[in-house]
């Protein structure tokens, strides 16, 4: 399956992703909005949530928009969540912030929750520990330099 921007479609993650956020800013998730932020079109958008109905994800009501069920909006959580997470990391760690987005959007679909909360403890490590951090980020500055 393609999207319109003949990019791989963006998985069923994605779309719980904006759908979260979209019920979070507005109170309601509608199909143009998402096709918009995901850069596919309406139809996939619906096709999607027939799919997320039907793993008990959400309702779809084909006049009156999509709503994430109770299981739906925990996992969402979970994923926005992630997606942060990741964005914090790689921020910290030094990756060029016009590259972030791009990379979390690869990175997070195939991380498991075990190494994402790896990930996080070391971010939590890092705010209690500003010292090291900063070692780290001489150090990567040294080795960029080439010194
Ligand atoms: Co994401």
């Amino acid at each position: 399956m393609k999207g319109v921007s003949g990019l791989p479609t963006p998985s069923m993650e994605d779309y719980l992703e904006k759908i979260y956020l979209a019920i979070d800013q507005k109170g309601y998730a509608r199909s143009v909005d998402i096709a918009t932020s995901l850069d596919v079109s309406p139809s996939s958008v619906t096709k999607m949530m027939q799919k997320l109905d039907e793993a008990g994800l959400g309702i779809y009501e084909k006049y009156r928009g999509f709503v994430l069920t109770e299981k739906g909006t925990k996992l969402a959580k979970r994923l926005v969540e992630r997606h942060q997470m990741l964005e914090d990391f790689l921020h910290i760690i030094g990756v060029q912030e016009e590259n972030i987005y791009e990379e979390v959007e690869k990175l997070e679909h195939y991380i498991g929750f075990e190494t994402a909360l790896c990930i996080s403890t070391l971010l939590e490590f890092f705010e209690d520990n500003p010292s090291i951090l900063d070692a780290y980020l001489k150090y990567r500055e040294k080795q960029q330099k080439g010194e």
